[in-house]
């Protein structure tokens, strides 16, 4: 059985701006409760006083996920507020643009540490409330660079990919006991990160999309939404990419 959007507790990192925004701000109108969580407290709070006026459920959480304690900080506040969780989406990253002869070992680690080792903390701290609960969704923000890879992003790239074969381990280890587990890899989405990118990048990407355009974090936060509901009762394992066509570039 997978329970309604409004019947989730639903934890999603990284949650204070864009796509992890839209995400916490679409759960919480399902009528979901939602733990926003940002690397600062006052960030993550601002977001939950504000649903919370619109007479949503949410608490603001501070925490980095790539650190242990924070990671399970989180998921222990949220069992205080509202129980164990029941939906854990791991959005919480950042992209930075190297070109490889130039990456170094700090920049590495701080990629993998923030995308593969958080959504790993997170999933560690998530699971045993699932299981308590005898079911869970986590649902894994990627990349659709970690499909094709892509140039001066190696190790965003390499992160994402870990993360999708840790999505599809953890579908087949625990899919028994009631938790799915699925990934969305967004094509370009209209946020600070694709703002950031340099030059005439966006230009340039527009025009090689075969819908022409880039997403808006709110159909990032429908796929998500899809996935945490009964109709995605069939889906584990699954990476789901709305990029408008971006995939097919290779
Ligand atoms: N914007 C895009 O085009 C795009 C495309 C594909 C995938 N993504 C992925 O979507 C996710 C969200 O991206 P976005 O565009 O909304 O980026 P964003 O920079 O607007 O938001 C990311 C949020 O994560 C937070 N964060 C970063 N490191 C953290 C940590 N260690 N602990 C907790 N929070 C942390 C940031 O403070 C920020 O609030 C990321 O995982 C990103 O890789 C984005």
């Amino acid at each position: 059985m997978v329970r309604e959007l409004s019947q989730h507790v639903a934890v999603v990192t990284g949650s204070a701006r864009g796509i992890g925004r839209a995400i916490a701000v679409r759960l919480a109108a399902e009528g979901a409760a939602v733990v926003v969580n940002a690397l600062s407290e006052g960030t993550a709070e601002a977001l939950a006083a504000e649903l919370r006026k619109a007479g949503r459920r949410t608490i603001g959480v501070r925490g980095d996920v790539a650190d242990p304690d924070d990671a399970a900080r989180l998921l222990e506040a949220c069992r205080a507020e509202f129980g164990d969780c029941s939906l854990l989406v791991n959005n919480a990253g950042f992209e930075q643009r190297v070109p490889f002869e130039a990456l170094d070992v700090g920049d590495w680690d701080r990629m993998i540490a923030v995308h593969l080792r958080g959504t790993f903390l997170c999933c560690r701290a998530a699971i045993p409330g699932m299981l308590r609960l005898g079911e869970g969704a986590i649902v894994n923000i990627v990349s659709r660079q970690g499909q094709t890879g892509g140039i001066e992003v190696a190790h965003y790239a390499a992160a994402k990919a870990g993360v999708v074969g840790l999505t599809k381990s953890l579908a087949r280890e625990f899919g028994r006991r009631g938790i799915r587990v699925n990934a969305v890899a967004p094509g370009p989405i209209n946020t600070d990160m694709a703002d950031g990118f340099a030059g005439d990048w966006r230009e340039k990407r527009m025009a090689e999309l075969p819908l022409g355009f880039f997403g808006e974090s709110g159909d990032v936060a429908d796929t998500v939404a899809f996935l945490a509901s009964p109709q995605a009762r069939l889906y584990t394992g699954q990476t789901l990419a709305p990029n408008c066509g971006g995939l097919m570039l290779g």
